[in-house]
């Protein structure tokens, strides 16, 4: 076929009317798409499914269980609080049965509450087998390619992601969505990991409150604590994820290592870049920090790589080492470099105006991003810094 020739199907988007997983599948459901949707046991899979389902208008949509009852489902629906007539919840495990409802109902979009408990004749093995989950899945994907709908599979992962069954769906599926939180915090992230139909970086995030998930629209808001007096050891990162910039509270905390080896502890970021980061600050800068404890910690229990964020780290752990406080108008974007210089980032415009739109009044950039930011549109000030000294001079004098 000429390439020409072959019809598109992006104009078919489906709209989830859930605004945070529109945009981690790049605009809504493509017809025909199997997606899968991973996670730890309890983060919250059924709940942000089953709300979908119940969320989505103009078509019937069709839930399948084999995990919970009929009136745990109701329960759950309940306590979500949408009524939508268009719902349909079915009880049942296998393939054949599952499949013979579906032709007969013809629903636009069909959720599979999880593919570990599916069940296919063809094959002999009990429900959650690898060779099981995926003939279970090809059967599914066979519906949704020749049927144009839209199918989502909810698999349990365990936190190593090495319980059979999601892993080796990845290369099968179109998109691969991963749910993930700390179930100490009530923030949960939606992230992409494989995506045919749209960016793999974007991020979706909601807040588990007792009416199910709860749409995140301003992350920044909420990621960074809301406090009277300033204290030693927090700094603010100007992060993006994804498309969307977002500003992160860093917490640490550096006191001398009690006993022998000095401890190194992170929640929500890559300890061995804090080493480095440390190691930088140690050679480059001569911060003696090598027998100190160093704890990091980012605000909300959220997971971040975006390199941008390093100079936010520096600057908190510098600043709970002299015990001195950050002003809590000053943020900061770039990265920090083997040498001890400060790289420029990507889309430093964006993170720049969401820190302005948030009201920070100074933000600390590489002086190599200078020619990417336009300074006569900003009113926050503009601090350019080519190494970690400058940065210090310029938050503690
Ligand atoms: P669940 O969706 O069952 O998780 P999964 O399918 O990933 O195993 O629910 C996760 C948790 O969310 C459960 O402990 C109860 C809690 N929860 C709320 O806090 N509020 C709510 O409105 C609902 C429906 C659940
Ligand atoms: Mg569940």
């Amino acid at each position: 076929m000429k390439v020409q020739e072959i019809k598109g199907e992006e104009g078919k988007r489906r709209s989830t009317n859930n605004g945070e997983l529109d945009r981690v599948l790049g605009g809504g459901l493509v017809p025909g798409s199997l997606i899968l949707v991973g996670g730890e046991p309890g983060i919250g899979k059924s709940t942000l499914m089953l709300q979908i389902a119940l969320q989505m208008k103009d078509f019937k949509i069709l839930y399948v269980t084999g995990e919970e009852s009929a009136q745990q489902i109701k329960m759950r629906a309940d306590r979500i609080g949408i009524k939508n007539l268009d719902c349909f919840i079915l009880t049942e495990t296998s393939t054949s049965i599952i499949l013979q409802h579906i032709g007969e109902m013809k629903p636009g979009l069909v959720i599979i509450d999880s593919i570990q408990t599916l069940q296919t004749e063809i094959i002999d093995s009990s429900a959650g087998s690898i060779s099981q989950i995926r003939e279970c899945a090809a059967e599914m994907q066979r519906y949704a390619k020749t049927s144009a709908t839209p199918v989502i599979l909810i698999g349990h992962i365990t936190k190593d992601g090495s319980l059979a069954g999601p892993k080796i769906l990845e290369h099968m599926v179109d998109t691969v969505l991963q749910f993930e939180g700390d179930r100490n915090y009530g923030y949960r992230v939606l992230r992409a990991v494989k995506n045919r139909f749209g960016p793999a970086s974007e991020l979706g995030i909601y807040e588990m409150h007792d009416k199910g998930l709860r749409e995140v629209k301003n992350p920044s808001e909420l990621l960074i604590s809301q406090r009277d007096e300033e204290v030693s050891g927090v700094a603010i990162a100007a992060s993006m994820e994804g498309l969307r910039p977002m500003l992160i509270e860093i917490q640490a905390l550096v006191s001398s290592a009690a006993y022998g080896t000095p401890q190194r502890s992170t929640t929500g970021f890559d300890v061995r870049r804090l080493n480095m980061l440390l190691a930088v600050l140690e050679k480059r800068s001569g911060f003696r920090l090598a027998l100190k404890d160093v704890f990091l910690n980012i605000a909300g229990g959220l997971r971040v790589d975006d390199p941008a964020i390093d100079l936010a780290i520096v600057a908190a752990i510098l600043s709970s080492n002299a015990d001195i406080s950050i002003d809590q108008k000053t943020c900061f974007a770039a990265e920090v470099g083997l040498s001890g210089e400060i790289r420029a980032v990507s889309r430093v415009e964006q993170r720049v105006a969401e820190a302005e739109k948030l009201g920070f009044e100074r933000v600390f950039v590489s002086k190599y991003n200078k020619k990417a930011l336009d300074q006569k549109k900003f009113q926050i000030r503009l601090a350019f810094a080519g190494n970690v000294a400058e940065v210090v001079k310029g938050i503690f004098g």
